[in-house]
């Protein structure tokens, strides 16, 4: 809002009645104080502002460093992994075996790590298709068997969308990495034998999928932070995980929001429905 500005004519000035006078007085200082108000309030967003350049700056920067590091790993990765598998080849005895796995294991982590850390610097170029959702979340479960088995987690799909209702244009395998990287999450955090709960709703211009966990919920700093690359509480994540979630959920012109509930952890993805 742009306060109006007084305007006294000075010639009129000696003409004016003293209820004049003290009138424009008031006015005068609510404009004041209005003007102070406006631009305290445009001071604080100018600083926020800084701050969110600031720091998608240094992200940018950080993805940028991340990517080019993966790809020069990548190469004397492969080379390590074709040694280790002909090593394995020769006659070994058990210790030998045993170290070469553990080797092996390790080849297969960073590889990992470094896939992760391109699909997060990669341009994100969308291929949307009419999708049903119900259809997408249950063969994402399904995929996800073993480790659900391991735990003997249950997993209770709650929808309220009708056969007609449950499509959406979205990129079917981009979002599908959506929902296993927010179940792995779900899994980890699960205690044996628990449960796991997705929700599906709609709104007149959106669409809703829920992932809730009986876990410990994010810690105060996760819940802040978890978004962002390399925010991680695990030993063995490399937390990019959410943030590549959120960066394709964003593509999709749609947001994730984190939250505990009194059961565990909540991850929601909202997508707009146009
Ligand atoms: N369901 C959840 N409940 C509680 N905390 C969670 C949950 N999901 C994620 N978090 C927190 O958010 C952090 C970041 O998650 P993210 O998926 O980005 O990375 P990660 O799982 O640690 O590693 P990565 O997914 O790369 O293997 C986790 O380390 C954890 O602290
Ligand atoms: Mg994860």
């Amino acid at each position: 809002m742009r306060p109006d500005l007084l305007t006294v004519d000075s010639k009129k000035l000696d003409a004016m009645s003293r209820e004049e006078l003290v009138r424009a007085f008031e006015v005068f200082s609510r404009t004041g104080s209005e003007l102070v108000a406006y631009f305290s309030a445009l001071e604080a967003r100018i600083v926020e502002l800084s701050r969110e350049l600031e720091r998608s700056r240094r992200l940018a920067a950080i993805g940028e460093v991340a990517a080019m590091l993966a790809h020069e790993i990548r190469n004397p990765l492969a080379g390590m992994e074709l040694s280790v598998s002909v090593l394995k080849r020769q006659g070994l005895d058990g210790y030998q075996r045993e170290l070469l796995d553990n080797i092996h294991k390790g080849i297969k982590r960073l590889d990992i790590i470094i896939s992760d850390i391109l699909s997060f610097a990669q341009e994100i170029s969308l291929k949307m298709s009419r999708t049903d959702i119900k259809e997408l979340i249950l063969s994402t479960v399904s995929s996800l068997s073993h480790r659900l088995e391991e735990k003997r987690l249950k997993v209770k799909i709650q929808s309220g969308l009708s056969v007609e209702d449950g499509y959406i244009m979205i990129d079917k395998g981009y979002m599908e990495r959506v929902f296993v990287n927010v179940l792995d999450n779900a899994i980890d955090v699960s205690k044996e034998g628990g449960k796991l709960w997705i929700n599906l709703w709609k709104t007149q211009d959106e669409m809703w999928i829920s992932v809730e966990d009986e876990g410990p919920g994010f810690s105060e700093s996760a819940l802040e932070r978890a978004l962002e690359p390399f925010f991680t509480t695990k030993t063995t994540g490399t937390g990019l995980g959410l943030a590549i979630c959120n960066r394709i959920v964003e593509a999709h012109g749609g947001r994730l929001i984190l939250e505990n509930t009194e059961k565990g952890g909540k991850v929601s993805i909202c997508l707009p429905l146009s």
